[in-house]
């Protein structure tokens, strides 16, 4: 980290000295990740009205060599800096009072680097559903195990598990009076092209031979993508949860007469906060290992860390863009 994200950094902790930062809610969650890990399950599914099938424990393994690897990921200097932009970028918002340009590309750019569910983890559920018809009996089982852990890690964002979940972004978005953000105008380039890392991760050679070493290899590879992307949006999400009900309130004091109104302005942020994407990251962890012992692929810790890595400096140069645009105008 320079010495100017490093000041920056302590400046956000010298504000705010009961509120954590990104990297706080990172060890808390690795720390725990054990606990975590025991708990998780594929939900039972009522069959009949009195007959259900049980809940599936998630299998994981490797888990303390995955832990050290998550650890050495966040206090990876590429990860701080990210971090740090993010973080900055957040203060920058947090810091406007009225809606100009730069709030109207943070809504815009923000966004697209909330792709993830949609352009890798759906397609990656699409593409194995496809594909478990021409799979070996003995492999079937494998192949919808993995699916479903895939379903959930994105059905919350398909609104399955939140509802209303589609509308969440816009409530916030007019109770900021940014109904806007969505033209073109305010695309920002270095979040365009993020969100198209993300599109060629979840098509990766999706034409190539299902039992090609390619094909398998780009399954388990975009399974790692969800799996970074969640732990990212995890700590993204509880750091601003900390400040937006103040934020919103500020901006827009007549939210505070409408209960409702301000829990559908505050909801897109609160919705994801907690453990919701921490655990969205635990079933794509799951799937991916599932996957890896259903088509005999191994699963190296090291490909997901530099996986992590890779998808942090991508995501942190995104938020680098969005600081410049918040703090470039008024
Ligand atoms: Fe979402
Ligand atoms: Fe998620």
């Amino acid at each position: 980290m320079s010495s100017e994200s490093l000041r920056s950094h302590f400046q956000i902790f010298e504000q705010n000295k009961s509120s954590k930062s990104m990297h706080q809610f990172g060890e808390i969650f690795i720390e725990a990740l054990t606990s975590y890990l025991g708990n998780l399950k594929i939900p039972g599914r009522d069959i009949f009205g009195n007959f259900q099938r049980g809940p599936l424990f998630a299998q994981v393994d490797q888990i303390a060599e995955i832990q050290n690897a998550m650890h050495e990921v966040l206090c990876h200097p590429s990860t701080q800096e990210a971090q740090t932009y993010a973080e900055n970028a957040f203060k920058a918002f947090l810091k406007k009072d009225k809606t100009d340009v730069g709030v109207l590309k943070f809504f815009n750019g923000w966004n697209e680097t909330h792709k993830t569910t949609s352009l890798v983890s759906a397609k990656i559920i699409m593409r194995l559903s496809a594909d478990a018809l021409s799979v070996s009996a003995e492999r079937r089982a494998g192949y919808h195990n993995v699916m479903a852990h895939m379903h959930e890690v994105a059905k919350d964002d398909f609104g399955l598990g939140h509802k209303g979940h589609d509308g969440m972004y816009d409530y916030m978005t007019a109770a900021f009076g940014a109904p806007d953000w969505v033209e073109s105008q305010y695309k920002v380039d270095a979040c365009e092209l993020f969100s198209a890392f993300l599109y060629a991760t979840g098509v990766a050679e999706h034409k190539s031979p299902m039992n090609s070493i390619e094909h398998k290899q780009s399954i388990m590879d975009a399974m790692m993508v969800s799996i970074a992307s969640e732990l990212w949006n995890g700590r993204e999400y509880n750091f601003l949860a900390q400040h937006i009900e103040k934020k919103l309130l500020s901006f827009n004091p007549l939210l505070s007469s409408n209960v409702q109104d301000l829990r559908n302005a505050k909801g897109y942020v609160l919705g994801h906060a907690g453990e919701v994407e921490n655990k969205h990251g635990l079933h794509a962890l799951a799937a991916a290992q599932t996957y890896g012992r259903t088509v005999d692929l191994r699963f190296e810790v090291d490909r997901l860390k530099e996986i992590m890595l890779d998808y942090n400096q991508r995501v942190g140069k995104a938020f680098n863009s969005l600081h410049v645009a918040l703090t470039s105008t008024g």
